[in-house]
């Protein structure tokens, strides 16, 4: 997509989604093969998904957020508990600890990632901690080796939201497999997409069955079994949702997976270019990568050092989207939103690294099907933005 930001109509968006021919093929097939939902697609999928992740198992479920309360639900947080989460993330990371009554305590990032930071996790653990979810923010994956060193002292869960990682790895082990529970999401803006739909992937089989009630109105007993037994007799474990993922877009995931590999180095290769174009520009930094991650870029995210650059960032953005250019912030810190100060007291200076950083923040546009002179285009808009 080459295009000209002179251009009225013009909008480069910071994410889009990708769908070709083998896609629709794939659809179609199974919109007519007789099984719309919990048929052999589904399956397919959480096998090929859990096998690229390095995971032993997967649970398909309709969006990242019913994934990550499947995931709450199946660690059984509860009133009384305690999850220790990022405050750079989107809101539905800690939204899923509130829907089991649980208390998301917010540890601070670091300032170079804005991943969460594990020494800031520590001062947080107490009698009440349950779980840690580390956010893969902008598709790099946090410090699992401390992570799990941490989750091993206290004795605690590790969950890790992988909704921006698909595809990457850290220190060569894949997204899905450096966490007790990771979960993915699969909307139109990340590395593949279902629609709308997520994924639970780990290696405890427990767990994943537990998933998989949950998804499925806490039936214990699924409708193959049923029909192999030929009995009506059904039991209610627990009081599940209906979360479940149809098969015509599991189809799509399937067809999507297919294409993760070429797309995450397309993302990693737009991503050099901007890296290159920044180098050579004073007061903005992109976030840091380190060579042992394999990133895989849902966003390209850049810090703006407003002192240097003598400019305000609502001045930068409104410029840029005036343009065309679809920047945008991700995220607004948690604990800033109304309903997490109302309920749990939080407030401005309570993880401070987290509140400056996000003043500062830019993400920029970023998608497989983007060309060289796209980025050009937006280094050269980015330029004119910051120019006294
Ligand atoms: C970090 C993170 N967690 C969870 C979610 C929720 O995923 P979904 O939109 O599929 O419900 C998102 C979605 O953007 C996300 O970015």
């Amino acid at each position: 997509m080459t295009s000209d930001f002179e251009n009225k109509n013009f909008f480069l968006p910071y994410g889009r989604h990708d769908i070709d021919e083998e896609d629709l093929k794939a659809v179609r097939n199974a919109l007519l093969s007789g099984w719309l939902t919990t048929g052999p697609k589904v399956e397919e999928f959480e096998e090929k998904t859990a096998k690229i992740s390095g995971a032993g198992f997967g649970a398909a479920v309709n969006s990242g957020t019913a994934a990550l309360h499947a995931a709450m639900a199946a660690l059984d947080i509860k009133p009384g508990d305690e999850v220790i989460v990022p405050p750079i993330t989107f809101a539905a990371t800690a939204n899923a600890v509130v829907y089991q009554g649980g208390k998301p305590v917010f540890a601070d990032v670091d300032p170079d990632t804005l991943l969460i930071d594990p020494l800031k996790i520590e001062e947080k653990i107490n009698s009440r901690t349950r779980a840690v979810i580390a956010v893969d923010y902008a598709g790099r994956m946090c410090d699992y080796d401390a992570l799990r060193k941490i989750a091993k002292k206290y004795d605690i869960y590790l969950v890790a939201d992988a909704c921006h990682s698909i595809g990457g790895a850290y220190k060569g082990s894949p997204s899905g497999s450096c966490a007790d529970l990771t979960v993915f999401s699969f909307h139109p803006v990340k590395q593949i997409t279902t629609g709308e739909g997520g994924m639970v992937v780990s290696n405890d089989k427990d767990l994943i069955h537990r998933i998989k009630l949950f998804r499925n109105h806490g039936i214990s007993d699924d409708l193959h079994q049923r029909r192999e037994k030929e009995s009506w007799y059904y039991e209610i474990q627990m009081p599940g949702f209906n979360y479940r993922l149809t098969d015509f877009q599991c189809a799509l995931g399937i067809s999507q997976l297919k294409k993760l590999e070429s797309r995450i180095h397309k993302r990693n290769c737009l991503a050099k270019q901007y890296d290159r174009f920044f180098e050579r520009i004073d007061g903005i930094a992109p976030l840091k990568r380190q060579e042992f991650i394999s990133h895989a870029y849902h966003l390209y995210v850049v810090k703006l050092d407003l002192e240097r650059l003598k400019k305000n960032r609502l001045e930068i953005f409104s410029f840029l989207r005036n343009k065309g250019i679809g920047v945008n912030v991700h995220y607004i810190p948690v604990h800033y939103h109304p309903f997490y100060k109302k309920t749990f007291n939080t407030y401005k200076g309570l993880c401070p690294i987290a509140e400056y950083a996000y003043e500062r923040i830019l993400t920029l546009p970023l998608f497989p099907a983007m060309t060289e002179d796209d980025v050009k285009m937006v280094c050269h808009a980015i330029k004119r933005a910051v120019t006294p």
